[in-house]
């Protein structure tokens, strides 16, 4: 591998609002430069600003409403759905109507992020036309702001690019390359690959890709690549360098408890505590101690409220 030659950050250009909340009484610290809705050209600058981007996965409402209100900069519907949402063995049998129907529940509850929509297998591989067609749902049917697709594929970003629609491209450990691979492996590691992976990188920002997660990659490879490019990369399993950091959402809070790859970081065990809750429950109503007077509801309405049960 060549060495890694210096990224110059111009820094702090457009870091116009950042600032401290006071609207609890208590000072809290903002993400720096936060706008009021995420952009593609917000995200490519992010760099330049040495800002880092927080992206997370969701896969319906309630999770892009959650991933939206925490400040993540781009909620990612990927198709890591294949597996923590759908209990698939790997990600390569969703298809794009599944994963349309679960954009667009993202799509209601995210008002800020930048919503990309991960472009399942089978649905890039058969020409250009048939790419643009497919993304051209996830953003019109879908309302997604950007497609990611996995691999070395300038073509098909510059078809995408073309129609106008903005692409995240993914190297490395691309899941659904996982026959190929022969397992769900690091990529890169020796010489030949880390430099074809540089190549591949530049051939993507060159394509037009606005952004390019690297997914398990050694750390100084993906510096090395971070450093060639002006694009932000987003890192997963590929070390601190990255200009930004994306988890899956069920890794996050620990929802998905079958594996944990060495990357993952677990803020939360939402797994335990979903469990000990439904127990908690359960024996409640077996006990008769569920529910209370409170919980129930008398026949009439309190004159001055109508009874109302939702909103
Ligand atoms: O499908 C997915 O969740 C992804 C991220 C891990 C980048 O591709």
């Amino acid at each position: 591998m060549t060495s890694t030659p210096d990224r110059t950050s111009t820094s702090t250009t457009t870091s116009t609002t950042t600032s401290t909340s006071t609207t609890t009484g208590n000072t809290t610290p903002e993400p720096p430069s936060t706008p009021k809705k995420v952009t593609v050209p917000w995200v490519v600058a992010a760099p330049e600003r040495g800002e880092k981007l927080a992206v997370v996965t969701a896969y319906d409402y309630p999770q892009g409403r959650t991933a939206d209100a925490a400040g993540a900069d781009v909620v990612l519907v990927g198709d890591s759905l294949a597996m923590v949402v759908l209990g698939h063995a790997d990600t390569l049998s969703v298809t794009v109507d599944e994963m349309l129907h679960h954009v667009k529940a993202v799509r209601r509850g995210v008002e800020r992020a930048l919503l990309v929509a991960d472009m399942p297998f089978g649905s890039f591989h058969l020409g250009a036309e048939a790419t643009v067609g497919n993304a051209v749902r996830f953003v019109k049917e879908g309302g997604a702001q950007a497609v990611k697709i996995e691999g070395d594929r300038p073509g098909m970003i510059e078809a995408l690019v073309g129609a106008e629609i903005p692409v995240m491209a993914h190297l490395g450990l691309t899941p659904q390359s996982v026959h190929r691979f022969g397992g769900f492996k690091v990529q890169g590691r020796d010489e030949k690959a880390a430099h074809e992976m540089v190549a591949a990188a530049e051939r993507a920002e060159a394509a037009g890709a606005f952004s390019l997660v690297l997914e398990c990659v050694p750390t100084d490879l993906a510096a090395e690549v971070t450093a060639r490019l002006s694009i932000p990369t987003i890192g997963i399993g590929a070390g601190p360098a990255c200009d930004g950091q994306v988890l899956v959402y069920h890794d996050l809070l620990g929802l998905e408890e079958r594996i944990a790859p060495r990357f993952v970081r677990r803020y939360a065990e939402l797994g335990v505590a979903s469990r000990e809750a439904i127990a908690a429950f359960a024996a409640d109503v077996r006990e008769g101690a569920f529910p209370a007077d409170g919980e129930s509801y008398g026949t009439l309405a309190p004159p001055e409220q109508p009874q109302k049960l939702y909103g």
